[in-house]
């Protein structure tokens, strides 16, 4: 399948690298509107530049577009590609609002190509571990659960492109960074129902916040606590996401969660935790992330189902960072779900 990216940034090497890697794909053609920006995918991938966006999507031999722009141009971008008929691989946040978001979707539906939004977390070797173990119930009933972002983007970071750190294009430590584990704790906690934040920009000059912390009420009735900077002092200092369970803990931790950094399940034997962590910890990245979404898609499309991480799925940690921005705002306590009653298990 041929493939297109749009927006030759920082974050569009790795899905250039990631095409080259799987089976059945090409990238043919990039967009940006900086003509400087292309020049390397010319030269290695022998891709064709577009300066216009609009050009590039008149080719009929285009099949899928990487959307790798500003966030804020994510809704504009997708809805163009949509309209011409090609599937789309969606770079988080899916939109800044979930209006757009809704836009991205039906144009997708309307126009029967596939969507999915990059949330390569998802695919990392000890979130999959974690994932079997919560399936099979061994954590049994969920009290809570915690994500923990405290990472490192200096000023400099902020300072490289005019869109970091704004309100309309960007947003601050929540929607940029903490998404992705935004996106974990609602893929095992599932629907949220009330929304509690406070957030500040005490030691970056961005409009957006720097540190933010929240919690959430589950459905299920369990809790979850959220806190997230990009304010840790010199370098990347932790991201974690912790499950606590009636049968065990389970703790993924480290730099940047790809570790167990505690694994305890009842009736679980010693030697089959220690063979789970070290199973982790000799391939702790696996196939990188990009790749299995871009395999993903090639897949998806082959077989005519939804990619792994659909529109929808984009859209709940979306709809969750506006509900903790919208919290902190008003400092209001915010109810999502209609339904009153918490399932009872
Ligand atoms: N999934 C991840 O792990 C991950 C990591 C980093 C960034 N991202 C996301 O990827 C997106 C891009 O981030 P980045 O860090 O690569 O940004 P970047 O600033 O490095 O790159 C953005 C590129 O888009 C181009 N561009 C801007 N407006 C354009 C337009 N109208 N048409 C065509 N090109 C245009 C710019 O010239 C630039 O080359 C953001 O949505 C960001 O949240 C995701």
């Amino acid at each position: 399948m041929n493939f297109a990216i749009v927006g030759c940034g920082f974050i569009a090497k790795r899905h250039a690298n990631a095409i080259d890697k799987v089976k059945n794909a090409k990238l043919v053609a990039v967009s940006d509107k900086v003509p400087s920006a292309m020049e390397p995918y010319v030269i290695e991938y022998g891709a064709t530049p577009y300066e216009n966006f609009n050009e590039m999507l008149k080719r009929n031999d285009i099949d899928i577009v990487c959307i790798c722009t500003p966030t804020g141009l994510h809704a504009p971008l997708s809805i163009k590609a949509a309209y011409a008929k090609k599937h789309i691989i969606l770079e988080k946040p899916i939109a800044m609002t979930l209006e757009d978001t809704d836009k991205i979707i039906n144009a997708c539906k309307i126009n029967d190509v596939k969507l999915s939004v990059v949330h390569p977390n998802r695919f990392r070797p000890v979130v999959r571990e974690l994932r079997k173990i919560f399936d099979q119930n061994l954590l049994g009933k969920i009290s809570h659960a915690n994500a923990i972002v405290n990472w490192n983007r200096n000023q400099k970071y902020y300072d490289q492109a005019l869109w970091r750190g704004t309100k309309e294009f960007d947003g601050g430590a929540l929607m940029n960074q903490a998404i992705h584990n935004l996106d974990l704790l609602l893929w095992f906690m599932g629907e949220p129902e009330q929304v509690f934040s406070m957030e500040a920009t005490r030691l970056r000059k961005i409009e957006a916040e720097d540190v933010s912390a929240g919690v959430v009420r589950f459905k299920s009735g369990a809790l979850g606590m959220v806190e997230a900077s990009t304010t840790a002092y010199g370098q990347n200092y932790e991201e974690s996401i912790t499950l606590f369970g009636e049968k065990g803990i389970v703790k993924i931790g480290g730099k940047n969660a790809i570790y167990f950094e505690h694994l305890e399940i009842e009736g679980m034997p010693e030697k089959n935790i220690t063979d789970l962590k070290e199973k982790v910890e000799n391939d702790p990245f696996g196939i990188p992330g990009h790749q299995c979404i871009i395999d993903d898609m090639v897949k998806a499309v082959d077989e005519d189902r939804e990619p792994a991480v659909s529109g929808e799925e984009g859209r709940k940690s979306l709809e969750l960072v506006l509900s903790f921005y919208k919290s902190a705002k008003n400092n209001q306590l915010i109810q999502l779900a209609k339904e009153k009653e918490y399932v009872k298990n």
